[in-house]
């Protein structure tokens, strides 16, 4: 049976009136949709099983893929977890409210569904005004993956979460569009050394200054194999795929373009996912991602794009990759799992 997704407003007059219906779903066991700086998240209280499983139902999440646990701040996260080692600590002051997230060895109010059954408990303070609102007045720590139904581009506006989960939860915070754009980095603390389970907002060059030996996860480059354990759950499923076939292409600008102008002698209806200078030389069907090799504009429209190419009717899409420096790390992370890992290097 459908629900009625209530829409609740955060423009001035409304933001208090909408932070007290959200936290009074929550607090009975209801789902949020919630805005971060990250990606928009689907909100529970982490600690009440029965909402945590409607996360799972919502999503259509397969149940072994763990949670991340949203607090409010450091005290609170030292509930949630067993002990906060020193590198982990001076990353929390470093980069919290922020896009990272740390898992460590989880405390026993942390209920079993949060985490798939493993002993260790994904946390992150997330930077957004409206959430932080909301985690104070309800008093709540919140369980929230990306609001998206499962294997779909993750949400970076309130109108994708509706077009996933209209109907499907209580309500959804109407925040503005993410910032970042895709969604936290994930370093796990439960191993010695550290580890990165999934490239974000907050780069390798940023962590190694304090965890200088910090293991690059080889998931994060590489398709899972089957039946091998992977360190974070989520790295092993079918992700952000639009219905349009990308192919992602490490190349300069200009060996892009010849490349797309070549292709599409045969086909002209092939999309280009590419920096906006590109314009000029391939034209449509196209879409823009910022500046040539500026990862943070392209991070912040990657999801919206990926959207954009279904609406648009696109077969084919070449995706430039930005190199993996900085926040390109997190793009071409995402743009690989999005084309099933096919990637041409001209
Ligand atoms: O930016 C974000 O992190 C967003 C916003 C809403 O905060 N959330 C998000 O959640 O991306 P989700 O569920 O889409 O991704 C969580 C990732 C998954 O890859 C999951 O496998 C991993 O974190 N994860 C969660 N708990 C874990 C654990 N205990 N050990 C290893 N990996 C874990
Ligand atoms: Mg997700």
């Amino acid at each position: 049976m459908p629900m009625l997704t209530k829409q609740l407003s955060v423009s001035h007059e409304h933001l208090d009136a909408s932070i007290q219906t959200a936290a009074q779903i929550l607090k009975n066991g209801g789902l949020v949709a919630i805005p971060t700086e990250t990606v928009y998240g689907l909100a529970a209280n982490a600690l009440d099983e029965e909402a945590v499983k409607k996360i799972f139902s919502a999503k259509g999440r397969p149940q072994d893929n763990p949670l991340i646990v949203h607090a409010s701040s450091l005290k609170v996260i030292e509930k949630l977890v067993k002990e906060i080692p020193p590198a982990a600590k001076k990353c929390a002051e470093a980069f919290w409210p922020g896009p990272f997230t740390m898992v460590l060895p989880k405390s026993d109010i942390i209920p079993n569904t949060v985490c798939a059954g493993l002993d260790t408990v994904a946390v992150r303070i997330p930077k957004n005004n409206i959430t932080q609102k909301l985690l104070a007045a309800s008093q709540l720590v919140l369980a929230a993956p990306s609001a998206n139904i499962s294997g779909s581009p993750s949400p970076t506006t309130f109108e994708h979460v509706l077009n996933d989960l209209d109907g499907k939860i209580d309500a959804v915070l109407m925040g503005e569009r993410c910032a970042v754009g895709v969604e936290s980095t994930v370093v796990t603390f439960a191993t010695n050394p550290p580890r990165l389970l999934r490239p974000g907002g907050i780069t390798i060059e940023q962590l190694r200054e304090f965890i200088p030996d910090l293991v690059i996860d080889k998931a994060i480059f590489s398709e899972p194999k089957k039946n091998v354990a992977v360190a974070s759950p989520g790295m092993k499923y079918k992700h952000y795929s639009p219905k349009a076939k990308i192919i992602v292409v490490e190349a300069d600008r200009e060996s892009f373009e010849t490349f797309v102008s070549e292709q599409r002698k045969v086909d002209p209806n092939i999309f280009a996912l590419c920096f906006d200078e590109s314009n000029n030389r391939l034209g449509q069907p196209l879409i823009c991602c910022g500046q040539t090799n500026d990862s943070i504009s392209y991070a912040a429209r990657l999801f919206d794009a990926l959207r954009e190419l279904d609406l648009r009717g696109c077969k084919l899409c070449y995706a430039i990759s930005p190199g993996k420096q900085g926040v390109g790390l997190a793009v071409y992370n995402r743009l690989l799992r999005a084309a099933a890992f096919e990637v041409i290097s001209l």
